[in-house]
């Protein structure tokens, strides 16, 4: 995991690599380092902790260059200390390189260079490398790389400099993202093209296995038979998108209060309210016929897979089409099989995600089915490895935990859905009905945010406790595992989600009174079962905080405390328990004292398997 910025061209290179990490620091901020070029010498500076570290030693020292490479570290291999942060040097300090990735040979190959007198510094992949290249150079940078890479197992991008090559940086990807941005008389690399933004919109795509030879007056890609190759500059959309905090403490709570505009933007353009069905624009040129459509598989990881999760009851109670949900980490692994006709959906926020990238890559591989993915990043990787994206527009998510994407993602799911279920089973006036409750949901959103007061004062009573349990059925059971995984997230409680009518064939043996059950009970079509469940959970003294919508009056007997939200059908009844559960788990960490937009251990974008 981890990103990678760098610069060469007319203005200071420091202050211009520290805003494209910050940009970036949602791949992990254990440390970060830069390096670049002076009178012939690398010049470094490597810190641990958050990048505003780095960059207040940078401000002390003055440091100036015209080249720089600089990157943020999520711990891989080797704890999180200034010896491990980036950049790494061959043994000689001829050349500094930063790394995204990991070197799954990494242990042979430091065998192999220590036994011919390599000492090394670092517990790193990295340092290994570094080394790997020196010992194949003989003056000519790209061909060392070349002859070094088919000695690297794994996934990784790289960016380097060398004493003997001033003026130039080296970039490499492999299975693992780098871009290169163009402009004026300056030169731009990055793990993703969002940390480009207003640098520039002029991009090349590295492939796999391609060498970048990047100076202010060229850019050279060679191929892995040292050959130049021709790549064409592609000019990407400037979104103008806004990153700045607000008036908001944080930008997880700011993202959180986006969420009316954000499920307005993933509405925007595609209800055809008049056919009771929903349109996305040139998914039919891509997706041939979505009629013939036998099976669905789902790939995600993290909360787009509890998206994916939610899809699932969607599409089976609305469409009829069978789906199989899969984490892509355990779906890679398994010799899967996949069944003609079948449609593969790969979510994924930040379209970066390592497992879910390389699932889709062997299904098409295989040729085995058409991709539709559903992504917030134009241009990201996933993106470009699909037959067709639809895209959130839900703007940056900054918060490491996802909030505003994964409201957005359902009501894409949602829509996609009806699309489906329209073209089989679902009449017209089916679909209308649909939609209606669909435009509700906005303002049904605010007025949850309407609470966001008294859903604070009930984190403070909760925050004390140290294990939750998330009940829900149904629709509910895949909304309870994302409530559980916020609060995991920020508030660093155990927190787990359970299907509600499954508690008696195990867990129940945990609940006492230091164990409090939060309920989601806004699925109305098993409503009494869930009542029964929480009678269960009262005969056992463990304390309930309810969520239920305003039709329904009959938990509030048996529960401590209720926080009532508006009502809607119960496939759209996801998206807005899920704002109390977010809010719910902000509130806590914020009563824990917890850091909230970046918390210890995790990463946005999961760029290793
Ligand atoms: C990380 C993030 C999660 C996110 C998951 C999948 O674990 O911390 O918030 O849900 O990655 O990310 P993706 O970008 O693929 O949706």
């Amino acid at each position: 995991m981890c990103g990678i910025f760098g610069y060469v061209g007319k203005n200071n290179a420091v202050a211009i690599v520290i805003e494209g990490l910050k940009k970036l620091e949602y791949r992990g901020y254990d440390s970060a380092g830069i390096a670049g070029l002076k009178d012939g010498e690398i010049v470094f500076c490597k810190e641990v902790g958050k990048i505003s570290v780095l960059e207040k030693v940078l401000l002390e020292k003055k440091t100036v260059l015209d080249l720089a490479i600089a990157h943020t570290r999520w711990a891989t291999h080797g704890i999180p200390s200034e010896n491990n942060a980036h950049p790494h040097f061959d043994m000689n300090r001829s050349l500094a390189l930063v790394h995204n990735g990991i070197i799954e040979n990494y242990a042979e190959l430091k065998a192999q260079l220590s036994a011919e007198g390599v000492v090394f510094q670092s517990d790193t992949d990295t340092e290994v490398i570094a080394n790997v290249i020196a010992k194949y150079y003989r003056g000519n940078l790209p061909e060392a790389v070349n002859a070094a890479l088919p000695l690297l197992k794994g996934a990784y991008a790289i960016a380097l400099v060398h004493k003997d090559h001033p003026g130039k940086i080296i970039a490499v990807a492999n299975q693992s993202p780098i871009v290169i941005g163009v402009s004026q008389g300056e030169v731009f690399i990055s793990s993703d093209t969002h940390a480009l933004a207003s640098g520039t919109r002029d991009v090349i795509f590295l492939s796999d296995n391609e060498i970048g030879v990047i100076s202010t007056d060229k850019i050279e890609i060679f191929n892995c038979h040292n050959e130049q190759i021709e790549k064409q500059t592609e000019t990407l959309k400037y979104s103008g998108e806004e990153v700045s905090k607000g008036d908001y403490e944080h930008f997880t709570l700011k993202e959180i209060f986006e969420q009316p505009q954000t499920i307005r933007n993933a509405c925007s353009s595609r209800l055809m309210e008049e056919y009771g069905t929903s349109f996305f624009e040139g998914l039919a040129e891509h997706l041939a016929d979505l009629h013939t459509v036998e099976r669905i598989l789902i790939l995600a990881c993290g909360t787009s897979w509890h998206a994916g999760f939610v899809a699932s009851y969607l599409i089976e109670e609305y469409a009829r089409i069978p789906v199989q949900v899969e984490i892509s980490s355990e779906f890679r692994y398994k010799n899967a099989i996949v069944a003609q006709n079948t449609l593969v959906i790969a979510i994924s926020q930040s379209g970066e995600t390592a497992d879910t990238i390389a699932a889709v890559r062997e299904l098409k591989r295989a040729k085995a089915a058409k991709i539709l993915s559903i992504s917030n990043v134009q241009g990201s990787t996933l993106a470009r490895e699909s037959d067709f994206t639809i895209f959130l527009h839900a703007g940056p998510e900054i918060g490491v935990c996802s909030t505003k994407a994964f409201t957005s993602q359902l009501v894409i799911l949602s829509l996609f859905a009806l699309q489906l279920a329209r073209m089989r089973h679902m009449n017209i006036e089916e679909g209308r009905q649909f939609l209606e409750a669909l435009k509700k949901i906005p303002d049904q959103v605010s007025s949850i945010l309407k609470q966001a007061d008294s859903i604070a004062q009930i984190a403070k009573k909760y925050a004390q406790y140290n294990n939750f349990f998330f009940l829900g059925r149904q629709y509910m059971y895949p909304t309870c595992l994302e409530g559980a995984l916020k609060l995991k997230e920020i508030s660093y409680i155990n927190a787990v989600g359970y299907p509600a009518g499954e508690m008696k064939h195990g867990p129940i043996a945990l609940i006492n009174e230091e164990c409090p059950t939060v309920a989601l009970c806004t699925n109305h079509k098993t409503f009494d079962k869930i009542v029964s469940n929480l009678m269960e959970v009262k005969a056992r003294k463990g304390p309930i905080l309810a969520i239920i919508d305003e039709s329904q009056e009959k938990v509030s007997a048996i529960v401590d405390d209720v926080i009532r939200i508006p009502q809607t059908i119960d496939s759209l009844a996801p998206i807005l328990t899920t704002i109390v559960t977010q809010l719910l788990a902000y509130f806590i960490a914020h009563e824990l004292g917890a850091e909230i937009d970046q918390p210890k251990n995790l990463a946005k974008s999961v760029t290793v398997e």
